[in-house]
């Protein structure tokens, strides 16, 4: 039998790598090995992974000599930062460019880095349609993110760019579930008018970028757009009222307004909205439903992630 190619995976405590190290260990055809990299491998999380068949070795992004042990003998890399650990697009970039440096070291065959549009290409900083933030960005996390796939292309690695989407889970983790106002009613907020909203399960991610090693060398140079589905705002309401058994409504507010809400990171997600909504046709051309299923069968519809989690939503039953 063939030795198996060993894929280290970054941020495989967390929600995209996570995915991958579980799609890597519970496929059938068993041709790659997952090395989950966690700066803690005495972490349940990093346990959980180990009881997969996971390799389990500690990396910090921010320790280069930490990731050239870690990527040694791989075939592949998936790369991923963590913007809102530290909301510095600067320090994402940074990160990437380590990345990058040590999968150039290790010799690594195929990278794949997560990333996002860079958005200034669409809305230069003089635009004043949204506010410039962090000094030089329209919308930090994307932009940042985008920005440091030169990294990966300066070096001239073998590398797929993967455009991720909103993951559905931000309705569980990230506060933007069903809320009841002072009408009583339950509502999602979001700024996109009656634009589409790509999304995905986190889950998928992962299977995605497994079925992106799996296709070799076909999408190496190429940038691949992924999502489970590509719902308005209105018809995302709907499957949360179907799911719930009660009536959820779309509570569509300005850009301007989603950005004055005031939580950290406001400023950076109204504008991201802002982007997504201002040019629907570019964003959700980008993430081809067709082509994420032909990577990943297994690819979930709002509705189907919804009937999985609707018990985990956190809404007032009354
Ligand atoms: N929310 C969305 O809708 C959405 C959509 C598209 C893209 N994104 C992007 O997704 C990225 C985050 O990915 P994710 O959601 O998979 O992350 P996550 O679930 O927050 O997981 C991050 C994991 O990375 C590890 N980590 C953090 N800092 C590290 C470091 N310095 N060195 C090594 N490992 C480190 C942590 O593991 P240990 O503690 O075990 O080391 C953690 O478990 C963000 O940049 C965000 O912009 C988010």
């Amino acid at each position: 039998m063939a030795e198996k190619k060993i894929i280290a995976v970054v941020g495989a405590t967390g929600a995209q790598g996570g995915g991958l190290v579980r799609a890597i260990q519970s496929d059938e055809s068993g041709q790659f090995q997952a090395r989950a990299l966690t700066r803690n491998p005495g972490s349940e999380k990093a346990r959980a992974l180990a009881d997969l068949g996971a390799e389990v070795v500690r990396a910090d992004i921010d320790d280069p000599a930490s990731l050239d042990s870690a990527f040694a003998g791989a075939h592949g890399a998936f790369c991923v930062t963590f913007f809102w650990d530290h909301f510095s697009a600067e320090k994402e970039i940074a990160e990437a460019r380590a990345m990058a440096l040590a999968a150039k070291r290790a010799d690594i065959r195929h990278v794949i880095w997560s990333t996002l549009e860079d958005t200034r290409k669409w809305v230069p900083l003089e635009d004043d349609r949204m506010p410039t933030l962090q000094g030089k960005y329209k919308v930090p996390h994307f932009d940042g993110k985008g920005e440091a796939n030169s990294a990966f292309t300066e070096l001239g690695l073998p590398v797929t760019f993967l455009l991720t989407s909103f993951y559905w889970e931000n309705f569980l983790y990230f506060g933007m579930g069903p809320k009841r106002g002072e009408d009583g009613r339950l509502s999602i907020t979001l700024p996109m008018g009656d634009k589409k909203l790509p999304g995905i399960a986190t889950e998928d991610i992962g299977k995605c970028a497994l079925g992106i090693f799996k296709r070799g060398s076909e999408l190496i140079g190429k940038k691949v757009g992924i999502a489970g589905e590509h719902p308005t705002g209105a018809q995302l309401a709907a499957s949360f009222s179907r799911a719930l058994g009660k009536e959820v409504v779309y509570n569509a507010v300005t850009p301007e307004v989603y950005r004055s809400f005031g939580f950290p990171g406001a400023d950076d997600l109204g504008n991201m909205f802002q982007f997504k909504r201002d040019f629907e046709a570019d964003f959700t051309g980008a993430r081809n439903l067709d082509v994420t299923r032909s990577l990943n069968p297994e690819l979930k519809s709002f509705d189907q992630w919804l009937a999985e989690n609707k018990d985990r939503i956190p809404v007032d039953q009354s």
